[in-house]
């Protein structure tokens, strides 16, 4: 019998884990709905990728709890500078750059619930880059948690293949040269590798994002 009082890691039952996350996600798109979205298409993404590079169905379900929630830090970014329609100033781009943290420290009273334990690190790692350019800590090369590697794959191809109020969406074509270009600059050459041998398949699922959507993602994962 665990002593009363100690603290546990707990797995929550599937649907508990799925009102804290539709909690969480709630909020988010309350705030700022484009990147709701963003988050939900890169959960999608980021899970098929972990599926083609040969991750078990737990890892698969990491991948996609921690791509669900890598930009919810941005809840604490003012809207003068999340809702820019220009282009960021270096201060401004510096606060921006403070959001992988801030989504650890939102999500880290459940750090010891499953699956939130394991992905931390995962979120806060998700816009470290291989050559070690990247933030909040410089890491580098496979020191970068795998799930964000897989993260930062599909976070980009979202981020170049979708509408913005200042550029219009990139063509998938040109998106996958630049994430080519990258590679092992930016990006794991392997994964890419993986993502562009396997993205094609999934170019037909454009679907529109809803709320089912999410719990349709969530029933299959848990
Ligand atoms: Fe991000």
């Amino acid at each position: 019998m665990p002593r009363r009082g100690s603290v546990k890691p707990v797995i929550l039952t599937s649907n508990w884990t799925s009102f804290v996350i539709q909690t969480l996600l709630q909020a988010l798109r309350e705030r700022d709905p484009y990147t709701y979205g963003h988050c939900l298409r890169v959960a999608r993404n980021a899970r098929l990728l972990a599926q083609a590079a040969g991750l078990n169905e737990k890892e698969q379900y990491e991948t996609e709890t921690a791509s669900l929630f890598h930009d919810l830090g941005k809840l604490g970014i003012p809207d003068s500078i999340l809702l820019k329609p220009g282009r960021l100033t270096p201060h401004e781009e510096a606060v921006m750059r403070t959001h992988p943290v801030k989504s650890e420290e939102i999500l880290r009273p459940l750090k010891d619930f499953s699956p939130f334990k394991l992905i931390l690190p995962g979120i806060r790692s998700h816009h470290e880059r291989i050559d070690g350019g990247g933030y909040p800590d410089g890491t580098q090369g496979e020191k970068i948690p795998l799930i964000s590697r897989i993260i930062l794959i599909a976070d980009t191809f979202d981020a170049m293949t979708t509408n913005r109020p200042y550029r219009n969406a990139l063509a998938y074509e040109i998106a996958y040269k630049e994430l080519k270009q990258f590679s092992n600059r930016q990006f794991d050459a392997k994964l890419v590798e993986i993502f562009l041998k396997a993205h094609p398949k999934w170019g037909e699922m454009e679907e529109e994002i809803t709320d089912e959507f999410v719990s349709v993602q969530y029933k299959k994962a848990a």
